[in-house]
């Protein structure tokens, strides 16, 4: 094997795991099971700091099978873009397809548009994936109109910071009870490779601190950020989802671009 200009190329790429069969065949089997994340957390928290979706144009980052893009555009967007690395991601989105939405096989850090094309950005869980974060906050930036907003949902930095989701962190009794949640290295801002249906998968983990200073630097300003926990509807009935209150799963964050 050589080094040449290639294989450097390949080694600077992001990742592409939801390409991978195994991979994606277990991820589109924990969306469609019973109390996924998606359906209690994700999807309401999303909605509800985007609220009025009415006459927007909208570009989803990471987009994946394109549901929050199908919702946006059945809440009356003008127009969604939907981007995505996975071409078997997309090539779900496109069973299900609407007027008004376009989807286009990019990395996100790749993705080019001109300045002021959009009122929203939404990204769901998607950003732990990205390497270098302010390049394409700045883009994101550049891309919304002067007053747009940038939402997005992440895996939440104390997730990130050891062994995370894909291991889970939890610490148990001596009855193997789950009574905490171990996090550690969170200051190592640094790539994390885990198993998730198959090995290698990485993510980056960055600290709170540099998540918020990289939108500041950008150029956004904070409205709102969520560190939720299951809704009590659903605590009632699956009390074992009690447990998500010891520390929280994923972190919301709505920006307004300052221009
Ligand atoms: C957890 S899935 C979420 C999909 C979708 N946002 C949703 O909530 O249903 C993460 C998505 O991000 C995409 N992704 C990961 N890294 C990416 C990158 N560098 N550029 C664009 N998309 C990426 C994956 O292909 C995958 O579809």
């Amino acid at each position: 094997m050589t080094n040449g200009p290639d294989t450097k190329t390949k080694m600077q790429m992001p990742q592409n795991i939801y390409d991978n069969e195994t991979f994606f065949e277990g991820y589109m089997a924990l969306r469609a099971a019973e109390l996924n994340a998606n359906d209690i957390m994700i999807r309401p928290h999303m909605r509800e700091l985007i609220g009025e979706a009415s006459g927007l144009q909208v570009l989803d980052i990471g987009c994946g099978a394109g549901e929050m893009c199908r919702w946006l555009v059945d809440s009356g967007a003008a127009s969604v873009t939907g981007i995505d690395l996975s071409e078997r991601m997309l090539a779900a989105a496109d069973e299900q397809p609407r007027e008004r939405i376009r989807y286009i096989h990019t990395a996100a850090e790749d993705a080019q548009f001109g300045p002021n094309s959009f009122d929203l950005v939404a990204s769901v869980l998607m950003l732990h994936y990205i390497k270098d974060i302010g390049p394409l906050l700045r883009n994101i930036h550049t891309w919304l109109r002067p007053g747009g907003r940038f939402v997005f949902s992440m895996e939440h930095p104390q997730m990130t910071a050891g062994q995370g989701i894909l291991e889970p962190g939890w610490v148990l009794n001596d009855d193997g009870e789950r009574i905490a949640w171990a996090v550690t290295s969170y200051s190592d801002e640094s790539e994390r490779v885990s198993t998730w249906f198959v090995d290698g998968v990485v993510r980056y983990h960055r600290t709170m601190a540099t998540l918020i200073n990289s939108l500041v630097d950008a150029g956004f300003r904070i409205e709102r950020m969520l560190e939720p926990h299951a809704p009590e509807e659903f605590e009632k009935r699956h009390p074992r989802l009690l447990q998500e209150r010891m520390r929280p799963a994923f972190l919301f964050v709505s920006a307004e671009v300052v221009k």
